[in-house]
């Protein structure tokens, strides 16, 4: 059942190339118009959306944030990311033009489900992304994307996260669509764009397994680590965080890089592990220098960076390599060698990477 692989967690971050594929096959109509008819919204209805809320918990929710930027920039509806546990319990402002899109692997978390139907009583139009078919986040939504991942059995979600991101990635481009703020032949574009990081993934199996090997031996015995980044690196780095608790136990947090001044430095010791995203984008040089911050105070740096960026070996200790990738996709690369690091380092700890202590696959009961 695990297919020659040693825990389910390996054989399904291993799925994720064609997870990308298949949650894109048949989604750009010969026209190229992107095709999710399951949405059942037309391009009228959805221009009228003038706000929009992703509600989601744990690694889902992390995929809402990835989704924020790209619905931001691309459709300029303005996006909020909520825990599902915090929006069921508040009073957001629903009006009949407001979106919510709920995003679930198991299609079944209490919070979530609690949250569609208070949102749908408010008024709202409701959008399901799940790995579920006839889950009952799939049932109580106005319409559906189902997510490819197929089943997904280890407790740790990441086939699944990455299948997320890829259908809240169409989500965002159907939108900026049909606010006619992209054009056919950018979203035909972006689309093939997309599709090219399942190779992307593959060579990051092809290529730096022994990198990631390096860095978890870097991190194994510490107390604790941080994750860094900015923009799409943020919201990278605090699903890494959170990907190296789960698993392997380790203390570990995220920030956004800008914050580390106003008091997470003062973690900062030698052989104080710092995982960096330092991929290619607007805000690069700004998370290189706070980099810079932590190096002086003696932290082992692990960068993931661009392949061909050299420079960032002066200040890194190890250096993962990412293949070169619009920033709007740089969480579909650069997820993949930070679970990939949570697992090892959860091994080299005697952890059970398939089924952590504490924690079940479904929460059905808030
Ligand atoms: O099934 P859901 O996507 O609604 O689950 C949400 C979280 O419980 C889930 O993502 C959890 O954080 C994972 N174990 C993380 O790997």
């Amino acid at each position: 059942e695990k297919g020659g692989y040693p825990d389910f967690m390996l054989k399904e971050i291993y799925e994720q190339p064609r997870v990308v594929r298949d949650t894109l096959v048949g989604r750009l109509a010969p026209n190229g118009e992107l095709d999710i008819d399951e949405l059942g919204l037309s391009f009228e209805e959805l221009n009228v959306i003038d706000r929009i809320y992703v509600i989601a918990c744990g690694t889902s929710y992390h995929a809402g944030l990835i989704a924020k930027n790209l619905i931001e920039s691309w459709a300029r509806i303005p996006c909020e990311v909520e825990a599902a546990s915090e929006f069921r319990y508040r009073d957001p402002i629903i009006t009949p033009s407001t979106l919510v899109v709920a995003v679930s692997q198991s299609g079944e978390t209490a919070d979530t489900l609690a949250a569609i139907r208070d949102a749908r009583i408010k008024g709202a139009k409701v959008f399901g992304i799940t790995n579920v078919i006839g889950s009952p986040v799939a049932r109580e939504s106005d319409g559906v994307i189902y997510t490819k991942a197929n089943k997904e059995i280890a407790v740790a979600s990441t086939k699944s996260f990455i299948g997320q991101i890829v259908s809240l990635t169409l989500l965002a481009l159907l939108l900026g669509q049909a606010k006619g703020r992209l054009t056919t032949g950018q979203v035909r574009m972006l689309f093939h764009e997309l599709g090219d990081t399942s190779a992307q993934i593959q060579r990051i199996f092809d290529t730096q397994l022994d990198a990631i090997h390096e860095a978890a031996c870097a991190c194994q015995g510490a107390q604790s680590a941080l994750f860094v980044g900015r923009g799409m690196g943020a919201a990278i780095s605090y699903e890494g965080a959170l990907k190296l608790k789960e698993v392997s136990y380790l203390h570990a947090e995220a920030y956004a890089a800008g914050e580390m001044k106003h008091g997470p430095i003062a973690l900062i010791e030698p052989g104080f592990p710092v995982i960096a995203v330092t991929t290619k984008s607007p805000t690069y040089d700004k998370v290189v220098s706070n980099l810079k911050e932590c190096e002086a105070r003696g932290a082992r740096i692990i960068a993931l960076a661009t392949e061909g960026d050299e420079d960032i070996k002066r200040i890194a200790d190890h250096v993962i390599y990412i293949p070169p990738v619009r920033d709007a996709f740089s969480a579909i690369t650069a997820s993949v060698p930070l679970q990939l690091l949570a697992r090892e380092v959860a091994l080299m700890r005697g952890c059970n990477v398939d089924q952590p202590r504490n924690l079940a696959k479904s929460v059905t009961v808030e």
